[in-house]
């Protein structure tokens, strides 16, 4: 599972990790964001929260993302990228074998997506920006401490060229993959 602020790298470095691991990718501001593109009477009602930078509510998410949850439990693993965000959403997809924390500053995570040039409504405007960092800090942080009392978290500094985050992500990885195997 990847953790971290906005702009911190998860869509960078998820599907090269689930490549790696052959393993299904699944980010769920994707699957959102698809959900409100195809313009379905779930995807109008999801839509209004991913242009405020809010979280989508809890039941909602589940309505988007649990039967690709389902497909990717049974494939027999999964990178999730930008899920649980919130204690009740962790509680829902119970123990994950390792929590990648990729550690960023507000300030470079701010220029990152104000640079990224993707059409994403969440990027255009700033004080949206500035909103999806300060529900990152309130309600998705939180987890930090949730799984680093279950002894799964792995920080790794985000401040690096992509190759060399990368790098560090693959040796936490085999290090949890021996553990698991020893
Ligand atoms: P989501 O799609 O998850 O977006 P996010 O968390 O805001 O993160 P980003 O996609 O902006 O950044 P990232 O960490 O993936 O970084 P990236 O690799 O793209 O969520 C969007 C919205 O969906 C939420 O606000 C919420 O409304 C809703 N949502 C999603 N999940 C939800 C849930 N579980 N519950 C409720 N609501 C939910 O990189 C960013 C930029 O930086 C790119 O341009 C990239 O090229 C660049 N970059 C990446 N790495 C580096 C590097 N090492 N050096 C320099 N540049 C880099």
């Amino acid at each position: 599972m990847l953790l971290g602020a906005p702009g911190s790298g998860k869509g960078t470095q998820g599907p090269r990790l689930a490549e790696r691991l052959g393993v299904p990718y699944l980010s769920t501001g994707d699957l959102l964001r698809a959900e409100a593109a195809a313009g379905t009477e779930l995807g109008a009602r999801v839509a209004p929260y991913l242009e405020d930078g809010e979280l989508v509510p809890d039941d909602l998410t589940l309505e988007v993302v649990d039967r690709a949850l389902a497909d990717a439990s049974a494939a027999g693993g999964f990178v999730l990228d930008g899920f649980p965000r919130t204690v009740p959403q962790a509680d829902r997809v119970g123990d994950v074998d390792v929590v990648l924390h990729l550690a960023l500053s507000d300030d470079v995570a701010r220029q990152r997506l104000a640079a990224r040039d993707e059409g994403r409504a969440d990027d255009a405007d700033p004080e949206v920006i500035e909103h999806r960092l300060r529900v990152y800090h309130g309600q998705t942080a939180p987890l930090l401490d949730h799984y680093d009392r279950r002894g799964t978290l792995v920080t790794v500094d985000a401040d690096r060229a992509p190759a060399e985050v990368a790098a560090e992500l693959d040796a936490a990885l085999d290090a949890v993959t021996h553990r698991t195997a020893g």
